[in-house]
């Protein structure tokens, strides 16, 4: 992960380098640096924790390097070695410092070599092998770049970094799988790991290609791809939308991403209806093919998306699905002639492992599609087609709103592939449209029970175990419903399927240990409710969130959340998208309660770049 930023030809390119490291924040946070250059000499500034920390020190320098007009940044998720000061990029090797994001794989080898030459390392990062192979290739080529591409030759992994060193203004980056994208300003250039993050200074920017490299000046870019042939890229025009930085009186993203999802996934829904009866999917571009099925690769989060999407795609279309973790995918030879298409989910459209499951499909002649939250990523430009979740950014790390908005666009692949295949009739598809544009509409009334699920986060918050518990589409939401309150609040937490409990998990039960159930009325209601007394039996604590339609069955369990029920046809089918709010709400709330950082929890980032 990591975000990473280079500014050439602006004047006080420290404080700017800053403002652009605010935004990337989200990629990582244990530490973070600068370095820049003055009067030809090599200067850095590092803190560890958060950006506000570097800021500090920065604020104490300020007035004595605002003429500086290069510099590079880093703000840290350790991959590499432990965070410490010296771990913190930017990590210099004589007159060159470097940032980097990824992991260069054969660091070790290379380490070996250098030490050979009487190097002497001064961290434990991978990074630290490129400034070192730098300075020794500058002093046999005294040629900056140059000596530049020879470490592109020689390192290998996904990365990018960008480096400068202490004789001219110029900044060099190459990209391998890890993002980078340049952004032309008026007489200054500058990088950073995403687009957004550099939109407030520029109006254009240039993606590069896997494999590029780039060295710019203040007025010049001049771009190389793999084969070391000068090319040129396309400039693409971007809006800045840096209202994701307002919290809009919450108090915090997280709060605010959750309460706003029944705006935002209007936008979601009104991107995929066509008319009343048709849906803007394109079963044609996914090359559907009777008797052939869909693998769906994901991580996280968008990993349980994809899973409810299964219990879906399969039930409306008699397609088969197969789900897969990304990061197994790729490296598990699996037989592909009985699939014609792979879904890959990814908020970001960064996940590596993702990312590298879906060139795995490509090689597998899959054809590839990708639901995403953010166009232009990698994920997207490299997918043979893309649906967009137009959610906007999620800034928490806990996802919350993309979450929601990847179920409602699986939801609808999953009926207008049943409609191609003939399984669901214009009249259904119709139906559903109807339904879906109520959604946003019903997630607000959930919302409002915003206070019974503090009720219940204010039972829950002092356990040091809890279980959840569901069925059917509802058995990933058990999952999700875990991984959320795990994440945010670091108490140990598992999903299950309910059915599943006897055969194992049950043992875990002891007296007043919490078990979050989700229940909708589909037909195994009761099923489920019998799991639950086995659960009551052995000593758990039942919190059972339901439709109101089940409350005559569940009259037994005094803590409970009764959320409304949805029109009849519709209401279990869309029950995860609504299971959805509590379990963010109490993933929050018990965070909440327990103090702990929501937004940037410990030991993550949001955009998992690495391996
Ligand atoms: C969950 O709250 C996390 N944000 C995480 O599991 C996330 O879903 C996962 O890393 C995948 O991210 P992506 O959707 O951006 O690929």
């Amino acid at each position: 992960m990591c975000g990473i930023v280079g500014i050439v030809g602006k004047l006080n390119a420290c404080k700017s380098a800053l403002n652009v490291l605010k935004n990337l924040e989200y990629r990582g946070y244990d530490s973070a640096g600068l370095a820049f250059l003055q009067k030809n000499h090599l200067n850095t500034i590092k803190a560890l924790g958060k950006l506000n920390e570097l800021k500090s020190k920065f604020e104490i320098l300020e007035e004595g390097i605002k003429d500086v007009s290069i510099a590079i940044g880093h703000t840290r998720w350790a991959t590499h070695g432990k965070v410490i000061l010296e771990n913190t990029h930017p990590i210099l090797s004589k007159n060159v410092a470097v940032v980097h994001n990824g992991i260069i794989e054969n660091h070790d080898q290379i380490r070996l070599e250098l030490k050979e030459k009487d190097v002497i390392f001064e961290t434990t990062t991978d990074t630290e092998v490129i400034p070192h192979l730098l300075s020794i290739s500058m002093k046999n080529t005294q040629n900056f770049f140059d000596a530049c591409v020879s470490v592109v030759n020689k390192i290998e992994g996904a990365y990018a970094f960008a480096a400068i060193h202490s004789l001219n203004e110029e900044i060099f980056v190459a990209r391998q799988t890890s993002p980078l994208v340049i952004g032309i300003g008026n007489e200054y250039n500058i990088v950073g790991s995403d687009a957004q993050s550099i939109s407030q200074m520029v109006d254009e920017v240039i993606y590069l290609n896997d494999g590029d490299y780039a060295i710019l000046n203040k007025t010049q870019i001049q771009i190389y791809d793999s084969d070391n042939k000068k090319v040129e890229r396309e400039k693409i025009n971007i809006q800045s939308n840096l209202n994701f930085l307002n919290k809009d009186g919450f108090k915090h993203f997280m709060e605010k991403e959750i309460h706003e999802q029944p705006n935002v996934l209007i936008n979601t829904i009104g991107s995929l209806i066509r008319d009343e009866n048709d849906l803007n999917i394109f079963p044609e571009k996914m090359n559907i093919q009777k008797n052939c099925g869909i693998t769906i690769c994901a991580a996280g989060t968008s990993y349980y998306a994809a899973m409810v999407g299964k219990y879906w795609i399969e039930k409306f279309s008699s397609i088969p699905v197969n789900v897969e973790l990304s990061s197994e995918y790729r490296y598990r030879s699996p037989a592909s002639e009985m699939y014609s298409c792979m879904i890959v989910i990814s908020q970001s459209g960064e996940s590596i492992d993702t990312l590298m499951a879906m060139r795995e499909a490509k090689k597998l002649n899959l054809k590839t599609m990708a639901i995403t939250n953010v166009e232009h990523s990698s994920i997207d430009r490299e997918a043979d087609y893309s649906i967009y979740t137009h959610v906007g950014p999620e800034v928490g790390v806990a996802s919350t709103k993309s979450f929601t908005s990847q179920l409602i666009v699986l939801l609808s692949i999953a009926m207008k592939i049943g409609m191609y295949n003939k399984k669901i009739t214009t009249e259904k598809c119709q139906d559903f449209i109807q339904n879906l544009k109520l959604v946003p509409n019903f997630l607000s009334k959930i919302l409002s029970l915003n206070k019974e699920f503090i009720n219940l986060a204010q039972a829950i918050k002092n356990s040091r175990n809890i279980l959840y518990l569901g069925r059917g589409v509802l058995y990933p939401l058990a999952l999700e419903g875990a991984l959320k309150l795990k994440e945010l609040s670091y108490i140990h937490s598992e999903g299950f399927a309910a059915g599943e409990m006897k055969h194992g998990p049950i043992a875990l039960i002891e007296e007043g240990l919490p078990i979050i159930m989700f229940l909708t009325s589909d037909g195994m209601e009761e099923k489920s409710i019998s799991n639950l007394q086995e659960a009551i039996a052995r000593g758990g604590k039942v919190f059972l969130i339901s439709d109101q339609k089940n409350i005559n069955k569940i009259s037994f369990i005094d803590n409970k959340v009764l959320i409304p029920s949805f029109q009849e046809t519709w209401n279990d089918v869309f029950s995860p998208i609504f299971m959805s709010i509590p379990a963010q709400l109490i993933a929050y709330h018990v965070a909440r309660e327990r103090g702990t950082d929501i937004d940037q929890p410990r030991n993550l980032a949001k955009s998992v770049t690495v391996e």
